[in-house]
C-alpha cells in the first residue's frame, strides 16, 4: 500500500533557528530543480550563492511558515499570508516528487480555509506550474519578474476554495 504523503513527513511551524537550513534548501532547490526551465544566469539571479540573511529575515517575517521534516532534516517549506497569497514553496532535491509540497500545501490550505479565505493566488515558477495545477490552480496571467539584468518568466495562478 502506498503511504499517504502527509503521514511521511513531520510538519511543524518555522523557528528562527531554521533560517540557515531553509536558505540552503532554497538555494539547492532553485539550482537543482529548476534547470529544465531556467538557465544558469536566471538561477543565479533567483538564488545567489551568497545569501543576504537580513533580507531573508525581513522577507519571512510577515509570513506564516511551515516546515516539512524528514528524520530531522528539512525536506521542504511553504510560506503564505492570510490574504490567500502562497508566497514560497520549495522542496529539497533529495525529496522531490515524494509528496512534500503536497503535504505542505494541504496544511496551508487548511489553515487558510480556517481563516475564512476564499481565493488563493501564487506567482508560480514554470517548474511549480504543474504542481499548482495538480492542486486545482489555473493560470491567470503569464508574467515576467526582473532580477537585476535577468528576466524570469512565471505564471500568476489562482484557485477559489469551495465551501465544504
Ligand atoms: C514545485 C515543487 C515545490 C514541487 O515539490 P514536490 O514535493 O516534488 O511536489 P509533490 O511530490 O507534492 O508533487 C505533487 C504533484 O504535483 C505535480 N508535479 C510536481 N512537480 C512536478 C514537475 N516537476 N513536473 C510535473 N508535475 C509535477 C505532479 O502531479 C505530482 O504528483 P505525482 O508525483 O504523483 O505525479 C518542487 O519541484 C520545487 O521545489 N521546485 C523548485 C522550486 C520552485 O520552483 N518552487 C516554486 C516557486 S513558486
Amino acid at each position: 500500500m502506498t503511504p499517504q504523503p502527509s503521514a511521511a513527513f513531520n510538519l511543524r511551524a518555522y523557528q528562527p533557528q531554521d533560517l540557515p537550513a531553509l536558505v540552503a534548501l532554497f538555494q539547492a532547490s532553485v539550482n537543482q530543480l529548476t534547470a529544465p526551465h531556467y538557465n544558469a544566469a536566471q538561477r543565479q539571479a533567483w538564488a545567489p550563492e551568497v545569501a543576504d540573511m537580513p533580507a531573508w529575515q525581513t522577507r519571512l517575517a510577515p509570513l506564516e511558515l511551515l516546515i516539512a521534516e524528514d528524520g530531522g532534516a528539512i525536506a521542504g517549506f511553504i510560506g503564505f499570508s492570510l490574504d490567500g497569497h502562497i508566497d514560497l514553496l520549495y522542496c529539497a532535491p533529495s525529496h522531490v516528487r515524494q509528496g512534500v509540497a503536497s503535504a505542505l500545501y494541504a496544511a496551508a490550505e487548511q489553515r487558510l480555509r480556517e481563516a475564512g479565505v476564499h481565493t488563493l493566488h501564487t506567482e508560480a515558477s514554470l517548474v511549480a506550474q504543474a504542481f499548482f495545477a495538480s492542486q486545482g490552480f489555473s493560470v491567470q496571467q503569464a508574467q515576467t519578474v526582473t532580477r537585476g539584468a535577468v528576466m524570469l518568466p512565471r505564471m500568476l495562478m489562482g484557485k477559489t476554495l469551495e465551501r465544504r
